[in-house]
């Protein structure tokens, strides 16, 4: 059935799990991301961005969705707005069926750069408003994400100055979050602790921490009862990026956030998850290998089912990593 976010994030609390939130587009990431969670039996948090509605159209993502519910009928499904940039964006993705929206007021409505604290509070309270009367619930962003390697703010996404900052600027203040949920009612708050979007988040190899665990701890001891959010988190497997290059492609060195940091952030209120680019990567991965290896192959079908196959292989992976797993 379909769910809101706060419903399966409130049992996630109780039971101490997180949920990984995937971005789909398109029915191959919806048939895969559903095929995992049936194998492990997960609930789900399906989240479509304002490019993939877009993409898609909302008319076939709300049927894709539909889709899932009906083959799956046993699978509590949410259907997220991921990055929301402006209140009519939010009622919009609310009209058209999601049961959840992130109002990003972190950035101003052009994404192009950080907005005021005021500014956050004010757009985030309106969207909280409508959307709770309508059993919608929501997610606020607070803080600027990036990476304290680079300490470079997250680019792609639009958060960032193109010089580097303080560590301070990349994390989020703990007094500040407090004000935040208590003036805008969130359900969930997307926190900064060192996670960026994209594939490009570390430029070496991880030894210890990458993260900054404590502020989450610190977090999530003042406000116990939000339900706490990690933006970029994908763990940029090393054997997809081999498997990517082996079969043609260019990519750059690079490294995600280990998963034992994920699991560490869960202990301490990270209820949901968000992962975009480990599914980009395993498509591509899959595609590209299929493409090289039987170069006589133009049945779709064909090289999109592998691309099926290695999603889901890194969703399992995720439901059961994160605790999700057993719980739908
Ligand atoms: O936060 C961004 C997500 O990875 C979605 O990416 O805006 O390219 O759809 P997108
Ligand atoms: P990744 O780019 O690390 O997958 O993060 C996705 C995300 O945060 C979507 O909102
Ligand atoms: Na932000
Ligand atoms: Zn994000």
């Amino acid at each position: 059935p379909l769910v809101s976010l706060r419903q399966l994030l409130d049992h996630a609390a109780e039971n101490g799990y997180g949920l990984p939130a995937f971005n789909v587009n398109n029915l191959e990431q919806v048939r895969a991301i559903m095929a995992a969670a049936d194998e492990t039996k997960s609930p789900v948090i399906l989240q479509a961005s304002a490019g993939a509605r877009k993409y898609a159209g909302d008319a076939f993502l709300r049927h894709m969705i539909q889709g899932a519910i009906e083959t799956y009928p046993t699978i509590p499904i949410v259907m997220h707005l991921d990055h929301g940039a402006a209140p009519p964006v939010c009622f919009s993705a609310i009209e058209n069926g999601f049961t959840s929206v992130m109002m990003d007021g972190s950035l101003q409505a052009d994404g192009k750069s950080v907005a005021d604290y005021e500014y956050n509070v004010d757009v985030t309270r309106t969207v909280v408003d409508s959307a709770h009367a309508q059993g919608v619930s929501v997610e606020g962003e607070l803080g600027v994400l990036g990476s304290l390697e680079t300490m470079k703010g997250d680019k792609e996404d639009g958060h960032g100055a193109e010089g580097t900052m303080t560590r301070e600027q990349l994390l989020t203040d703990v007094d500040q979050a407090a004000d935040f949920v208590a003036k805008t009612q969130v359900d969930a708050l997307a926190i900064a602790i060192g996670t960026s979007h994209g594939a490009y988040k570390f430029t070496k190899r991880p030894t210890g921490e990458v993260l900054a665990i404590s502020r989450i701890k610190e977090i999530h001891a003042r406000i116990p009862n939000t339900h706490l959010v990690m933006h970029g988190s994908s763990s940029v497997p090393q054997e997809l990026l081999a498997e990517i290059r082996q079969y043609g492609g260019e990519l750059k060195e690079t490294y995600g956030v280990p998963v034992e940091e994920i699991q560490e952030g869960i202990k301490h209120g990270v209820r949901k998850v968000n992962i975009d680019t480990d599914l980009r990567l395993a498509m591509t991965a899959a595609i590209r290998r299929v493409m090289f290896v039987n170069k006589g192959e133009f049945d779709p079908r064909k090289y999109l089912s592998e691309g099926i196959k290695a999603m889901t292989k890194v969703c399992v992976a995720r439901f059961e990593a994160f605790g999700t797993a057993g719980q739908a």
